[in-house]
């Protein structure tokens, strides 16, 4: 048995929020983050095109990586694609979608909210959560147009726009009939990034849910069943980050992929 590799993918830096998760699950593992920042934000992309994408990115990342499972570190990602990489590729994937039946679990007051991307809120995969583990909560379901890049920017250095970040989230926050939202669901992995300044501008304290452990689990439980092998060829070492654009925001996030412990970067040339 070798080191198991795993390649951690998402459109942008919210997987890092995944990533970290993983390492502190998984110290000993082999980590790839791949970003598909040439396509960045996922949210706004249509369906059909967005799944094309994802499948082509996902080939060159296989080939390059040649990984023993795959995160699809991204909700919106996950809810259009991942039943169509599992068919596609001879690799276990394990996704993100958004926490619907902990929170579900957990709300006193029977109103929930989740925050996601538009592209998420949209899909059928999420309705069908809702309608299958919170039939009996009130789910305000809500797309924040600007949170991921919001998150990024914050990655990089750049203060949050406090006021525009209480108008992002302030939807899912309902008072009715003396109850009010009590469980907020952070439907996309970027959400996570901005905990701190979602505490100073909730309008009441809610507790919020990041997937990131649970799924870090389930990648443990996963690679407990898998045979991991030596790599068939040269593959990016520990700790590497690869983008599919040199696109000049590529070079403002090299120093925050480095400091969430991806300071090996590598361009793959695959522009929209
Ligand atoms: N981090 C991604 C997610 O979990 C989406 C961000 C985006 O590309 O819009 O949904």
């Amino acid at each position: 048995m070798s080191t198991a590799r795993i390649l951690l993918f998402d459109s942008g830096m919210g997987g890092l929020t995944v990533a970290r998760a993983v390492r502190h699950e998984l110290p000993f593992v082999h980590l790839v983050y791949a970003a598909d920042n040439a396509a960045f934000p996922y949210g706004a992309w249509a369906e059909t095109a967005l799944v094309r994408r994802i499948l082509g990115v996902m080939a060159e990342l296989i080939a390059r990586v040649d990984p023993d499972i795959v995160v699809i570190a991204c909700n919106t990602a996950s809810t259009i694609a991942l039943a169509q990489l599992r068919d596609t590729f001879g690799v276990p994937f394990v996704g993100t979608v958004p926490a619907i039946k902990p929170a579900a679990a957990q709300t006193k007051s029977g109103i929930i909210g989740v925050l996601a991307t538009p592209g998420t809120v949209r899909r059928e995969y999420t309705q069908t959560l809702i309608h299958d583990f919170a039939a009996h909560c009130r789910v305000e379901l809500h797309g924040a147009p600007r949170l991921a890049e919001m998150a990024e920017r914050k990655l990089k250095g750049v203060a949050v726009d406090l006021a525009a970040l209480k108008d992002e989230i302030s939807p899912v926050f309902v008072e009715a009939g003396g109850r009010r939202t009590d469980v907020v669901v952070l439907g996309c992995t970027h959400y996570p990034l901005l905990t701190d300044e979602l505490a100073k501008v909730e309008p009441w304290v809610v507790r919020y849910i990041d997937p990131a452990p649970a799924i870090a689990r389930r990648v443990a439980d996963v690679l407990g069943s898998v045979v991991t092998r030596p790599p068939g060829r040269e593959v990016p070492p520990h700790n590497s980050v690869l983008l599919t654009s040199r696109r000049p925001e590529a070079e403002d996030a090299l120093p925050a992929y480095a400091k969430m412990g991806f300071h090996l970067p590598e361009f793959l040339g695959m522009a929209v």
